[in-house]
């Protein structure tokens, strides 16, 4: 059924149109949190990657979250607190030590911590399981949103489900243009990769998700078992692979013989006689600056006439072990959210 662009949309669930507001300008705030008061969906911008927010504590809310992404309802959201009080309603039971210790270090940032989940949380958040993934973002405007809205909010990165996290208000628009009602640009996402997400086992902090955070840094507080393992859904290994451009991505040794006319992201440097689409994730090999650029590189050479994607591997320490599993994913090596 459709209704003229003036009529209200009975189901208030499929907006026509998405609204694209600059962080910015006077009253954006207002205006998101008003959105979100109504139990609706904004993508909003964080230091990883954009997420697409609604009121955590609403089932109805979160589930326009899973419909607007076209995602499983067995795959789990992150929900993204105010301030760290929102931890002991959130978690149930005394919070662990070696939380409080990694929240103290990490947190505002992109760590992500599982906890057992108290009464509060939907079923719908967790996709039915016993814990709940926390996490405080540093970005400046996901901050005054959040405060202003007073309240958790679940936000999985704001794209179609198995398709590239967004880093840009634009990048948004292209996933979920007409489904979402508004997008709050707050410019480039500084980071560009997803959060490191950790469950603690006793001692041992297991990681689920390579990510900004590196093992090196969670070692200073126990051991770090590497699980990669992000989502306990009940069907393991049976998602679309994840972070997949249309095209073929085939994955090479820096330096490594490639067909001229493929579209190329090189780590460093360009090659010659290369005459397809090049991107250059970082001159000078820093890691997270390459990092920074590798979604947006994906996006551009999915987006070329090229007819496959040839990606350079990058050294696989620090923020290179999350680049890594990324690019792993994106060649459809690994089958798994
Ligand atoms: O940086 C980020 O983490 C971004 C920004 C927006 O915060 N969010 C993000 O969310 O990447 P999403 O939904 O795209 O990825 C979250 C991953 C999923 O693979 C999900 O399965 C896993 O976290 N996850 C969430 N809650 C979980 C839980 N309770 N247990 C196990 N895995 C969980
Ligand atoms: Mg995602």
């Amino acid at each position: 059924m459709s209704f003229p662009a003036t009529h209200p949309n009975p189901t208030g669930a499929v907006p026509e149109n998405t609204r694209l507001i600059s962080a910015g300008e006077p009253g954006a705030i207002d205006l998101v949190c008003s959105v979100l008061e109504q139990g609706n969906t904004v993508a909003v911008p964080t230091e990883t990657v954009y997420g697409l927010a609604a009121n955590a504590l609403l089932p109805e809310a979160v589930a326009r979250i899973y419909s607007a992404k076209e995602r499983p309802s067995f795959d789990p959201l992150i929900v993204h607190l105010p301030d760290r009080e929102w931890v002991l309603r959130l978690c149930e039971g005394p919070v662990p030590e070696l939380a409080l210790k990694l929240m103290d270090r990490f947190w505002p940032g992109p760590l992500t911590i599982l906890f057992s989940k108290s009464e509060l949380v939907p079923d719908l958040v967790t996709a039915g399981l016993p814990r709940v993934a926390l996490r405080m973002s540093a970005h400046p405007v996901f901050q005054a949103v959040l405060r202003q809205f007073a309240g958790p909010l679940a936000a999985p990165s704001a794209n179609r489900f198995g398709r590239i996290s967004p880093v840009t208000a634009n990048d948004v628009r292209e996933e979920l243009e007409g489904r979402i009602p508004m997008i709050l640009d707050g410019g480039k996402c500084e980071r560009g990769i997803e959060s490191t997400i950790v469950s603690l086992e006793g001692d041992r902090i297991c990681v689920l998700r390579a990510g900004p955070v590196t093992p090196d840094e969670l070692s200073a507080f126990g051991e770090v078992v590497m699980q990669n393992r992000p989502s306990e859904s009940p069907v393991p290994g049976q998602l679309p692979s994840h972070y997949a451009p249309r095209k073929p991505v085939r994955l090479v040794e820096e330096g490594e013989r490639v067909d001229a006319n493929s579209a190329l992201i090189a780590f460093r440097h360009s090659r010659e006689g290369h005459v397809g689409p090049l991107e250059i994730l970082s001159k000078t090999g820093d890691l997270e600056e390459a990092a920074a650029h590798l979604f947006s590189a994906l996006r551009r050479a999915d987006a070329s006439t090229a007819s496959g994607i040839v990606v350079e591997k990058v050294p696989p320490r620090g923020i290179g072990i999350a680049i890594m599993e990324r690019l792993d994913r994106a060649a459809g090596k690994e089958a798994n959210e």
